[in-house]
Protein backbone atom coordinates (compact mmCIF):
# COMPACT_ATOMS: atom_id res chain seq x y z
CA UNK A 1 0.00 0.00 0.00
CA UNK A 2 1.19 3.22 -1.34
CA UNK A 3 0.59 6.83 -1.43
CA UNK A 4 0.61 9.29 -4.39
CA UNK A 5 2.73 11.68 -3.13
CA UNK A 6 6.10 11.62 -2.14
CA UNK A 7 6.06 13.63 0.63
CA UNK A 8 3.78 14.98 3.68
CA UNK A 9 3.49 18.51 3.64
CA UNK A 10 -0.27 19.68 3.85
CA UNK A 11 -3.18 17.59 4.21
CA UNK A 12 -4.62 19.32 1.28
CA UNK A 13 -2.02 17.41 -1.09
CA UNK A 14 -3.66 14.15 -0.03
CA UNK A 15 -7.19 12.89 -0.89
CA UNK A 16 -9.84 11.88 1.86
CA UNK A 17 -9.51 8.16 0.45
CA UNK A 18 -5.36 8.23 0.90
CA UNK A 19 -5.84 10.07 4.70
CA UNK A 20 -8.14 7.08 5.42
CA UNK A 21 -5.01 4.68 4.67
CA UNK A 22 -3.11 6.49 7.03
CA UNK A 23 -6.07 6.24 9.16
CA UNK A 24 -6.63 2.62 9.41
CA UNK A 25 -2.69 1.91 9.21
CA UNK A 26 -2.62 3.79 12.27
CA UNK A 27 -5.35 1.97 13.79
CA UNK A 28 -3.91 -1.76 13.09
CA UNK A 29 -0.68 -0.64 14.33
CA UNK A 30 -1.55 0.77 17.46
CA UNK A 31 -2.38 -2.30 19.48
CA UNK A 32 0.56 -3.89 17.90
CA UNK A 33 2.86 -1.46 19.03
CA UNK A 34 1.65 -0.88 22.26
CA UNK A 35 2.03 -4.61 22.70
CA UNK A 36 5.72 -4.74 21.13
CA UNK A 37 4.38 -7.22 18.41
CA UNK A 38 5.04 -4.25 15.63
CA UNK A 39 6.55 -6.00 12.28
CA UNK A 40 10.27 -4.40 11.57
CA UNK A 41 9.18 -3.50 8.12
CA UNK A 42 12.14 -0.90 7.35
CA UNK A 43 15.32 -2.16 9.32
CA UNK A 44 18.24 0.09 8.56
CA UNK A 45 16.25 2.85 7.70
CA UNK A 46 17.10 6.15 8.73
CA UNK A 47 14.52 9.60 9.54
CA UNK A 48 16.40 12.56 9.33
CA UNK A 49 14.58 14.63 12.39
CA UNK A 50 15.55 19.05 11.69
CA UNK A 51 14.33 20.68 14.09
CA UNK A 52 14.85 25.01 13.52
CA UNK A 53 12.13 25.29 16.79
CA UNK A 54 11.80 23.63 20.16
CA UNK A 55 9.53 20.56 20.31
CA UNK A 56 8.54 17.52 22.77
CA UNK A 57 5.98 15.43 21.50
CA UNK A 58 6.77 16.21 17.39
CA UNK A 59 10.53 14.96 18.27
CA UNK A 60 9.88 12.50 20.42
CA UNK A 61 7.56 10.35 19.21
CA UNK A 62 8.79 10.74 15.15
CA UNK A 63 12.29 9.07 16.65
CA UNK A 64 10.31 6.36 18.52
CA UNK A 65 7.90 5.54 15.19
CA UNK A 66 11.08 4.89 13.12
CA UNK A 67 12.44 2.85 15.93
CA UNK A 68 9.49 0.79 16.31
CA UNK A 69 9.68 -0.08 12.80
CA UNK A 70 13.13 -1.25 13.11
CA UNK A 71 15.11 1.86 11.41
CA UNK A 72 16.90 4.65 13.50
CA UNK A 73 16.82 8.33 13.33
CA UNK A 74 19.05 11.61 13.64
CA UNK A 75 18.40 15.07 15.38
CA UNK A 76 19.41 17.99 13.11
CA UNK A 77 19.52 21.28 14.21
CA UNK A 78 20.39 24.85 12.51
CA UNK A 79 23.92 24.93 13.52
CA UNK A 80 24.81 21.32 11.34
CA UNK A 81 22.54 22.51 8.07
CA UNK A 82 22.13 25.92 7.42
CA UNK A 83 19.64 25.43 5.12
CA UNK A 84 19.56 28.73 2.85
CA UNK A 85 22.11 30.44 4.66
CA UNK A 86 25.64 27.80 4.65
CA UNK A 87 24.09 26.08 1.67
CA UNK A 88 21.41 26.14 -1.05
CA UNK A 89 18.04 24.34 -0.19
CA UNK A 90 18.54 22.55 -3.03
CA UNK A 91 22.44 20.97 -2.17
CA UNK A 92 20.68 20.22 1.19
CA UNK A 93 18.12 18.55 -0.33
CA UNK A 94 20.23 16.55 -2.75
CA UNK A 95 23.02 15.67 -0.16
CA UNK A 96 20.59 14.50 2.45
CA UNK A 97 18.90 12.12 0.26
CA UNK A 98 22.03 10.24 -0.18
CA UNK A 99 22.39 9.81 3.42
CA UNK A 100 18.77 9.47 4.73
CA UNK A 101 15.83 7.69 4.13
CA UNK A 102 13.09 10.25 4.95
CA UNK A 103 13.52 14.12 6.37
CA UNK A 104 11.36 15.14 9.16
CA UNK A 105 11.48 18.96 9.50
CA UNK A 106 10.01 21.79 11.87
CA UNK A 107 11.10 25.04 10.54
CA UNK A 108 9.46 28.47 10.08
CA UNK A 109 8.81 28.85 6.70
CA UNK A 110 6.78 26.67 4.57
CA UNK A 111 8.60 27.53 1.57
CA UNK A 112 11.66 26.02 2.64
CA UNK A 113 9.56 23.01 3.53
CA UNK A 114 8.23 23.02 -0.20
CA UNK A 115 11.99 23.64 -1.12
CA UNK A 116 13.12 20.67 0.56
CA UNK A 117 10.45 18.43 -0.65
CA UNK A 118 11.12 20.02 -3.80
CA UNK A 119 14.83 18.91 -4.07
CA UNK A 120 14.96 16.02 -1.63
CA UNK A 121 14.90 12.24 -3.39
CA UNK A 122 13.40 10.52 -0.06
CA UNK A 123 10.27 11.57 1.33
CA UNK A 124 10.12 14.99 3.48
CA UNK A 125 7.46 15.62 6.04
CA UNK A 126 6.43 18.85 7.63
CA UNK A 127 6.86 18.97 11.14
CA UNK A 128 5.35 22.20 12.15
CA UNK A 129 5.90 25.61 10.40
CA UNK A 130 4.17 28.84 10.88
CA UNK A 131 1.58 28.40 8.19
CA UNK A 132 0.98 24.92 8.91
CA UNK A 133 1.18 21.70 11.12
CA UNK A 134 -0.41 18.86 9.47
CA UNK A 135 0.47 15.27 11.18
CA UNK A 136 -1.29 17.00 14.38
CA UNK A 137 -4.13 17.47 12.55
CA UNK A 138 -3.97 13.82 11.40
CA UNK A 139 -3.45 12.40 14.56
CA UNK A 140 -6.22 14.93 16.32
CA UNK A 141 -8.08 13.04 13.78
CA UNK A 142 -7.59 9.89 14.46
CA UNK A 143 -8.33 10.95 18.18
CA UNK A 144 -12.02 12.15 17.62
CA UNK A 145 -12.62 8.82 15.55
CA UNK A 146 -11.47 6.57 18.36
CA UNK A 147 -13.72 8.87 21.13
CA UNK A 148 -16.50 9.47 18.98
CA UNK A 149 -16.77 7.00 16.34
CA UNK A 150 -15.89 9.29 12.98
CA UNK A 151 -15.15 12.86 12.33
CA UNK A 152 -17.92 13.07 9.90
CA UNK A 153 -21.23 15.02 10.97
CA UNK A 154 -19.33 16.54 14.00
CA UNK A 155 -18.55 19.71 15.05
CA UNK A 156 -15.05 21.18 15.85
CA UNK A 157 -14.59 24.26 17.53
CA UNK A 158 -10.86 25.94 17.40
CA UNK A 159 -10.94 28.91 20.50
CA UNK A 160 -8.01 30.56 18.83
CA UNK A 161 -6.12 32.40 16.45
CA UNK A 162 -5.70 31.95 12.13
CA UNK A 163 -2.48 29.93 13.16
CA UNK A 164 -0.86 26.50 11.38
CA UNK A 165 -2.99 24.27 13.74
CA UNK A 166 -6.53 26.07 12.92
CA UNK A 167 -5.17 26.32 8.97
CA UNK A 168 -4.25 22.50 8.77
CA UNK A 169 -8.02 22.24 10.62
CA UNK A 170 -9.22 24.21 7.71
CA UNK A 171 -7.40 22.00 5.33
CA UNK A 172 -8.79 19.05 7.08
CA UNK A 173 -12.11 20.11 6.70
CA UNK A 174 -12.05 20.66 2.78
CA UNK A 175 -11.44 16.27 3.03
CA UNK A 176 -13.42 15.26 5.70
CA UNK A 177 -17.11 16.12 6.44
CA UNK A 178 -17.48 17.51 9.60
CA UNK A 179 -18.19 21.77 10.42
CA UNK A 180 -15.26 23.70 11.42
CA UNK A 181 -15.66 26.88 13.68
CA UNK A 182 -12.72 29.21 14.31
CA UNK A 183 -13.58 32.09 17.23
CA UNK A 184 -11.26 34.69 17.49
CA UNK A 185 -11.01 38.27 18.56
CA UNK A 186 -11.57 40.18 14.90
CA UNK A 187 -8.43 40.42 13.11
CA UNK A 188 -7.38 37.12 14.30
CA UNK A 189 -9.25 34.72 11.63
CA UNK A 190 -7.36 32.80 9.17
CA UNK A 191 -6.97 35.38 6.05
CA UNK A 192 -9.05 35.46 3.53
CA UNK A 193 -6.30 34.37 0.86
CA UNK A 194 -5.73 31.34 2.56
CA UNK A 195 -9.85 30.40 3.05
CA UNK A 196 -10.36 31.66 -1.00
CA UNK A 197 -7.62 29.44 -2.20
CA UNK A 198 -8.86 26.46 -0.10
CA UNK A 199 -12.56 27.26 -0.93
CA UNK A 200 -11.19 26.70 -5.05
CA UNK A 201 -9.91 23.25 -3.94
CA UNK A 202 -12.90 21.47 -1.93
CA UNK A 203 -15.25 22.57 0.29
CA UNK A 204 -14.63 23.16 3.72
CA UNK A 205 -17.97 23.60 5.98
CA UNK A 206 -16.39 26.59 8.02
CA UNK A 207 -17.31 29.67 9.92
CA UNK A 208 -15.69 32.40 12.04
CA UNK A 209 -17.78 33.71 15.12
CA UNK A 210 -16.52 35.68 17.05
CA UNK A 211 -18.06 35.16 20.44
CA UNK A 212 -16.65 32.09 21.98
CA UNK A 213 -20.19 31.21 23.60
CA UNK A 214 -22.14 31.52 20.31
CA UNK A 215 -19.02 29.34 18.76
CA UNK A 216 -19.05 26.43 20.87
CA UNK A 217 -23.06 26.23 20.79
CA UNK A 218 -23.36 22.38 20.05
CA UNK A 219 -19.38 21.36 19.85
CA UNK A 220 -18.58 17.86 19.61
CA UNK A 221 -14.79 19.09 20.19
CA UNK A 222 -13.71 22.27 22.09
CA UNK A 223 -9.96 22.83 20.87
CA UNK A 224 -7.53 25.24 22.35
CA UNK A 225 -4.22 26.25 21.42
CA UNK A 226 -1.15 29.10 22.57
CA UNK A 227 -2.23 32.27 21.37
CA UNK A 228 0.88 33.38 20.81
CA UNK A 229 2.96 30.82 19.11
CA UNK A 230 6.55 29.92 18.18
CA UNK A 231 8.12 32.75 16.59
CA UNK A 232 5.56 35.41 17.72
CA UNK A 233 6.93 36.00 20.95
CA UNK A 234 6.88 39.90 20.38
CA UNK A 235 3.71 39.78 20.48
CA UNK A 236 2.55 37.74 23.39
CA UNK A 237 1.25 40.81 25.99
CA UNK A 238 -0.63 42.07 22.93
CA UNK A 239 -2.43 38.85 21.93
CA UNK A 240 -2.83 38.30 25.81
CA UNK A 241 -4.97 41.17 25.97
CA UNK A 242 -7.10 40.69 22.66
CA UNK A 243 -7.65 37.03 23.70
CA UNK A 244 -8.70 38.04 27.59
CA UNK A 245 -12.05 36.60 26.80
CA UNK A 246 -11.27 33.48 24.82
CA UNK A 247 -9.67 30.56 27.97
CA UNK A 248 -11.34 27.83 27.52
CA UNK A 249 -12.70 27.26 31.12
CA UNK A 250 -15.68 25.58 33.16
CA UNK A 251 -18.37 27.88 31.99
CA UNK A 252 -17.50 28.08 27.84
CA UNK A 253 -16.72 24.15 28.73
CA UNK A 254 -20.37 24.50 29.95
CA UNK A 255 -21.79 25.78 26.63
CA UNK A 256 -20.85 23.12 24.45
CA UNK A 257 -22.40 19.38 24.17
CA UNK A 258 -22.26 17.98 27.43
CA UNK A 259 -19.79 14.62 26.43
CA UNK A 260 -18.12 17.36 24.09
CA UNK A 261 -14.34 16.61 24.00
CA UNK A 262 -11.85 19.33 24.93
CA UNK A 263 -8.65 18.84 22.76
CA UNK A 264 -5.10 20.57 23.06
CA UNK A 265 -2.17 20.17 20.77
CA UNK A 266 0.15 21.14 23.41
CA UNK A 267 2.18 22.62 25.02
CA UNK A 268 -0.14 24.29 27.15
CA UNK A 269 -0.39 27.74 28.87
CA UNK A 270 -2.22 26.66 31.67
CA UNK A 271 -4.15 29.20 33.27
CA UNK A 272 -3.99 31.44 30.23
CA UNK A 273 -6.13 29.73 27.43
CA UNK A 274 -6.78 26.49 29.08
CA UNK A 275 -7.61 26.47 33.33
CA UNK A 276 -6.54 23.49 34.87
CA UNK A 277 -9.84 22.14 35.67
CA UNK A 278 -10.55 21.74 32.23
CA UNK A 279 -7.24 20.59 31.00
CA UNK A 280 -7.29 18.15 34.06
CA UNK A 281 -11.62 17.59 33.79
CA UNK A 282 -13.81 14.91 32.30
CA UNK A 283 -13.86 16.43 28.70
CA UNK A 284 -10.46 16.83 28.54
CA UNK A 285 -8.46 13.69 26.10
CA UNK A 286 -4.86 15.96 25.96
CA UNK A 287 -2.90 12.87 26.62
CA UNK A 288 -4.47 10.14 23.89
CA UNK A 289 -3.99 12.63 21.88
CA UNK A 290 -0.41 13.42 22.09
CA UNK A 291 0.04 9.78 22.40
CA UNK A 292 -1.55 9.32 18.79
CA UNK A 293 0.83 11.82 17.41
CA UNK A 294 3.23 8.57 17.57
CA UNK A 295 0.56 6.25 15.43
CA UNK A 296 -0.19 8.45 13.32
CA UNK A 297 3.46 9.44 12.32
CA UNK A 298 5.12 5.88 12.06
CA UNK A 299 1.56 5.29 9.42
CA UNK A 300 3.00 7.79 7.69
CA UNK A 301 6.44 6.70 7.38
CA UNK A 302 5.63 3.35 6.85
CA UNK A 303 4.11 4.60 4.11
CA UNK A 304 6.42 7.16 2.74
CA UNK A 305 9.38 5.22 3.07
CA UNK A 306 9.76 2.11 0.82
CA UNK A 307 9.98 -1.25 2.15
CA UNK A 308 12.72 -3.68 0.93
CA UNK A 309 10.04 -5.76 -1.29
CA UNK A 310 8.89 -1.90 -2.67
CA UNK A 311 12.48 -0.59 -3.50
N1 LIG B 1 1.98 19.54 19.56
C1 LIG B 1 3.26 19.60 19.23
O1 LIG B 1 3.63 19.65 18.04
O2 LIG B 1 4.12 19.58 20.29
P1 LIG B 1 5.67 19.89 20.24
O3 LIG B 1 5.81 21.36 19.88
O4 LIG B 1 6.18 19.58 21.62
O5 LIG B 1 6.31 19.03 19.19
N1 LIG C 1 0.60 27.07 17.32
C1 LIG C 1 1.63 26.49 18.15
C2 LIG C 1 1.62 25.00 18.00
C3 LIG C 1 2.64 24.28 18.85
C4 LIG C 1 2.60 22.79 18.64
C5 LIG C 1 2.99 27.06 17.77
O1 LIG C 1 3.26 27.15 16.56
O2 LIG C 1 3.75 27.42 18.65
Amino acid sequence: MKLSKKDFVSIRDYSREELDIILSLCKKQKPLARNFTLEHTHPGRVLGCIFHKPSLRTRVSFEIAIRQLGGSSLYLTDRELGIGSREAPKDVGEVLSRYLDAIQIRTFSQQMVDDLAKYASVPVINGLTDLLHPCQILGDIFTINEKLGTIDGKKVVFIGDGNNVSRSWLNAAARFDFKFVLSSPQGFNISPSFIKELNADGDPDFEWIEDPFEAVKDADVVYADVWTSMGQEEEEKIRKEKFQAYQVNDELMGHAKEDALFMHCLPAHRGVEVTDSVIDGKHSVVYDEAENRLHIQRAIIALLIPTESEL
